[in-house]
């Protein structure tokens, strides 16, 4: 006799080696005690047409899409939630009736993340800072004007920034990168979405130590786990919300439209990505 095929997912993108989705996606598996397997599929750029033209017949039950891919795989697909029409990009693939389709979890991974670590976070909303504009950042600013807040943008390309806010109109403002410090104070969120603060990169313009005491400061990089940004934060007294729980807590939406079950973001979880990472 041999053994049903095991259902399987994955994460598609270039270069995708250092992908911690698996561990996550793996994780959960064990723990629900499902039949499956969430495996790395690289694929090159002259490949990633016709692998989303071919999904439905790949064998695959879904996939997480990530950079660079994000953006062909939005207008790969037959049909999108609301939020990946939002952002424009795609990060979970399912079929249905066999059409490729799409959503984007990370505006869920970000706010629910700060639910999580920060309960409360969203309570009086009032204004925040964003620094970067790139695809993380749209992310981040959808999740924090549907909760409620101002948002203050700050991207070294500023036109980027623009472009952004427009997105949102009266609900975000544009800043100049120089002016970052006097644009963040005030603010009950800030939030770094630039890949200033991990290694060999540069230092974020803003003296955290100015901010109000019950300011939450927030990175969306997690390599390293407590990056300079977070640790002046945390010196300064300041909540910190690590980029590690975005990662964890997007990943919940994916494996619940796959399997059918919505899986936690334990500690257990959390412990095993992190060791994962110490380098
Ligand atoms: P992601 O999808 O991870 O957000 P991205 O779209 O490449 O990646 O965006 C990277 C962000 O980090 C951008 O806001 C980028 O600023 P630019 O739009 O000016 O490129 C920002 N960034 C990267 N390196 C930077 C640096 N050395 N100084 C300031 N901002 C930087």
């Amino acid at each position: 006799m041999t053994a049903p095929p095991r259902p399987t997912v994955g994460v598609i993108g270039w270069p995708i080696a250092h992908s911690r989705s698996p561990l996550i996606h793996n994780h959960w598996l064990a723990v629900h005690g499902l039949a499956g397997h969430y495996d790395r599929l690289p694929v090159p750029p002259e490949a990633i047409e016709g692998f989303l033209a071919d999904f439905p017949a790949s064998g695959l039950l879904g996939a997480n899409v990530t950079i660079p891919y994000k953006e062909i795989a939005y207008r790969a697909v037959a049909a999108r939630d609301p939020v990946a029409d939002r952002l424009m990009a795609v990060n979970c693939l399912w079929l249905e009736a066999g059409r490729l389709m799409g959503a984007n979890t990370d505006v869920e991974g970000f706010v629910a993340n700060l639910d999580q670590t920060v309960p409360g976070w969203d309570a009086a909303a009032g204004s925040a800072f964003v620094l970067g504009a790139g695809g993380a950042a749209r992310a981040v600013v959808d999740g924090l004007v549907h909760r409620g807040f101002q948002v203050r943008l700050a991207n070294r390309t500023r036109p980027r920034a623009e472009a952004l806010a427009a997105l949102y109109p009266g609900a975000v403002t544009v800043h100049a990168f120089e002016d970052a410090q006097a644009a963040a104070e005030g603010a009950a969120v800030v939030v770094n979405t630039t890949s200033l603060g991990m290694k060999g990169e540069g230092e974020i313009p803003l003296r955290l130590d100015r901010l109000g005491p019950d300011s939450i400061v927030a990175d969306i990089v997690y390599v390293p786990l407590e990056t300079p940004f977070l640790a002046t934060a945390r010196a300064a007294g300041l909540r910190t919300v690590d980029g590690l729980g975005m990662l964890l807590h997007q990943a919940v939406p994916s494996f619940e439209r796959w399997f059918g079950v919505r899986p936690a973001v334990t500690p257990a979880l959390r412990a095993r990505v992190e060791a994962d990472l110490v380098p």
